[in-house]
């Protein structure tokens, strides 16, 4: 199968199209034609093993990037409950045993981890809310306790993971407030956000508002600076860990409030629900860019330039 691959940690740059063996389908797994990938930062640190891209990926060359994925099944192993034909969406483990990326053909995954795409949803859209919209769900369920009524603030609501975040907690009956760069408010209010706030004109340490779930999306805070913003019983959630998050475990060892840090698991329940949401129209995509296949390097760069609004989409096949 062909795929994006690099010979050694380097730059993006380096990211040549190869030709290597299709994944092997095992028990309780499946096999899936790649129709649509997206991107993450996480593709980018995996390319040049910095920023912990080390222990995202196995260190096993050519190394494919690339975690979220949409196709179709191509052939089902033993126990599997999916059939051939199946059009369904995941992500690839956030692990250092795993060699696959999805800027290829085929992936092979347990078929426990993966949901059934809604059919009114573009393959693109579905790889765009895989790992983004279930680290959403996942850090404001497990590490947030998010429930109706509470007033959510995410930092970073207009990026991949934030735009979930946004769209999760206005579901789940939340008050939502978001921060991002002026040019991007716009889009963040059309996600369902109540007030959004310039995030140069008003930095975190001037907001003068208290929060049951303090989201940093952006993972640029830390639990110190973001203390003052919680109400008694409040939770702040960040996606990187550093040392203001293990202050921040200690410091709520002994109280009401929590700090949390989540590793996203790909989950088919969560996948599943996060397609409901997709079928019913209550989960939009905020699509940054499409890019054909041949041009993976291209949608990389642009992930790691920045400037990107919400997800970058990468169409297959
Ligand atoms: N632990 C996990 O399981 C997990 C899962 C997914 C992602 N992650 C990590 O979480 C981070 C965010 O992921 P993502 O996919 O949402 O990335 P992203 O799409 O690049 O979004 C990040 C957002 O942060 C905002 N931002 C940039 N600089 C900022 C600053 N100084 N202060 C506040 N906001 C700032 C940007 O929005 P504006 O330009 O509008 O400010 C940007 O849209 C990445 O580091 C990623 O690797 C971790």
């Amino acid at each position: 199968m062909r795929a994006w691959a690099v010979d050694r940690y380097g730059v993006v740059d380096d990211l040549r199209l190869h030709e290597i063996p299709a994944p092997v389908v095992r028990p309780g797994g499946v096999l899936v034609r790649v129709r649509a990938a997206a991107v993450n930062p996480a593709d980018w640190k995996v390319v040049t093993g910095k920023q912990g891209g080390r222990f995202l990926h196995a260190a096993k060359f050519p190394l494919v990037p690339g975690y979220d994925f949409s196709g179709v099944v191509e052939a089902v192993g033993e126990g599997a409950t999916l059939r051939a034909g199946d059009e369904v969406y995941g992500f690839l483990p956030y692990r250092r045993s795993n060699a696959q990326g999805s800027f290829a053909e085929y992936v092979a995954v347990p078929a426990d981890t993966v949901a059934v795409k809604p059919a009114g949803t573009s393959h693109e859209e579905a790889a765009c809310a895989a790992t983004s919209a279930s680290t959403a769900l996942q850090g404001l369920r497990d590490k947030g306790g998010l429930a109706a009524g509470q007033r959510v603030l995410v930092n970073g609501a207009s990026g991949g993971v934030g735009s979930y975040v946004v769209q999760v907690a206005r579901n789940a009956g939340a008050e939502v407030w978001g921060t991002c760069s002026a040019a991007k408010m716009d889009a963040v209010a059309k996600l369902g956000a109540t007030r959004v706030i310039d995030r140069k004109a008003t930095p975190l340490a001037s907001l003068d508002a208290k929060f049951d779930i303090v989201y940093d999306a952006a993972s640029m805070s830390s639990y110190g600076e973001c203390a003052r913003l919680l109400t008694p019983a409040g939770a702040y959630v960040t996606l990187l860990p550093n040392l203001g998050l293990g202050v921040g475990m200690l410091r709520t060892a002994f109280s009401a409030r929590r700090c949390g840090f989540v590793i996203v698991a790909s989950r088919a329940d969560d996948l599943t629900q996060i397609a409901g949401w997709m079928a019913e129209g209550r989960l939009t995509h905020l699509v940054d860019s499409t890019f054909p296949f041949d041009r993976v390097p291209d949608a990389v760069r642009r992930m790691q330039s920045g400037a990107v609004q919400g997800k970058i989409a990468v169409t297959v096949a």
